[in-house]
């Protein structure tokens, strides 16, 4: 059963070798674990390190900053580059506190219709806080599912992408407890980040490699297919 081998390897890889220890791990407060992708979505790893713990000395939660001045946010923000993030991450802490009592909508649904949070961001909140069982589909995790099922159809088109959700839907584990969404969650990002390479994958020490489609076929980096993006 593929969905079922796939999803114990990924949790058991990433508890075993995924990425831990990072300063927005190992906590469900959504301001917090939202903060963290926000930061994330263009920023490498080793710079957000930098700038996390600052903003959330300055900004301890939504309230905080949702009363802030925009020149406050975007001074802490400053370097980070993408300032639509900021004012988008300052808006939408405004609505969280004026419309929903400063609590964020516990579903990927309701936080998608926040301010600056799309798909992927919803997801990642929601599966890391509340073990929603939803997949992130964003750039490391399109590559991953693309190779393990040599998916090829061109995901610049929408019906490409719709397929690919549908089908890494079909991969989460059947009944995972909180805990297993966050390691699955994380891992997938993980395998996509050290792994999982764009141009030169180290399928060698890749936890799935028997259950790769792409790699049984030899040639893992013609995946994803895209013809723009
Ligand atoms: N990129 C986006 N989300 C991430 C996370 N939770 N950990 C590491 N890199 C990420």
């Amino acid at each position: 059963d593929l969905p079922l081998t796939f999803a114990r390897r990924l949790i058991d890889w990433q508890r075993q070798s995924g990425r831990s220890g990072l300063p927005w791990q190992g906590t469900r407060d959504p301001y917090r674990v939202w903060l963290s992708e926000v930061m994330l979505q263009q920023t490498q790893v080793s710079t957000v390190l930098s700038y996390y713990p600052r903003f959330l000395a300055r900004f301890p939660d939504v309230f905080a900053l949702a009363e802030a001045q925009a020149d406050d946010v975007m001074a802490l923000w400053s370097g980070l580059g993408y300032y639509s993030r900021a004012r988008n991450l300052h808006r939408c802490a405004q609505v969280v506190v004026a419309q929903h009592g400063g609590l964020f909508p516990d579903s990927a649904q309701g936080l998608e219709a926040l301010p600056g949070i799309g798909a992927s961001t919803a997801a990642a909140i929601a599966a890391f806080c509340h073990g929603e069982r939803i997949s992130i589909v964003d750039g490391n995790v399109r590559r991953v599912l693309t190779r393990l099922m040599a998916m090829d159809a061109d995901l610049a088109l929408a019906s490409a992408q719709h397929e690919l959700w549908q089908r890494a839907q079909a991969l989460l584990p059947e009944t995972p407890s909180t805990e297993d969404m966050t390691a699955y969650t994380q891992g997938l990002m993980d395998l996509g980040a050290t792994v999982c390479l764009r141009s030169r994958p180290l399928c060698g020490r890749c936890p799935v490699q028997d259950l790769c489609v792409a790699h049984a076929q030899g040639v893992p980096q013609n995946y994803p297919v895209k013809t723009r993006l």
